[in-house]
């Protein structure tokens, strides 16, 4: 794969800065920072380059995304609980127009009914919760075929 095609953004959104604080049955036990080495580890392996954002705040993210379009190739993005409601932060997502993977540590739709709903899902390739810290690991492979095929 081109170099010019192995960009990735990781967004991280509401309360994602509290890992490790969480309840761990839902999120495991790593800070985000400990994730993030993670994520980078996997990247690593497999040639991506990662770039990560968190915050909690829905303006900041959107702005994040509106800047994202020309400075990275793919987006992995976990919006938290922004994800069942916020269509500030569809919308923005839809401006990017980058392939996307939605990411969840935990198991979503074997939750509260709340947490089925998402309203970014059909922007995105694929889904993956429930899977915790590996489940960024399946979302960069998701990514990686896809900017594969886009650059092919
Ligand atoms: C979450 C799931 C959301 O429902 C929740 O609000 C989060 C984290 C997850 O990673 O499992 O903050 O996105």
């Amino acid at each position: 794969m081109s170099a010019a095609h192995n960009r990735v953004a990781v967004m991280h959104g509401v309360n994602l800065d509290q890992l490790g604080r969480r309840p761990a049955g839902h999120y495991g036990a790593l800070t985000l920072m400990q994730l993030e080495a993670r994520v980078s580890d996997f990247a690593g392996e497999l040639g991506l380059s990662v770039q990560f954002f968190q915050t909690n705040h829905e303006g900041a993210f959107v702005e994040e995304l509106h800047r994202l379009e020309d400075a990275v190739d793919g987006l992995m993005l976990n919006p938290g609980a922004w994800t069942h409601y916020s269509w500030a932060i569809r919308d923005a997502l839809e401006i990017a127009s980058l392939p996307a993977v939605e990411v969840h540590l935990s198991d979503v739709d074997a939750r509260e009914a709340w947490r089925r709903e998402s309203v970014i899902r059909d922007l995105c390739i694929a889904t993956v919760a429930g899977r915790g810290p590996d489940g960024y690991r399946d979302a960069l492979v998701l990514l990686r075929d896809e900017l594969g095929r886009m650059s092919a």
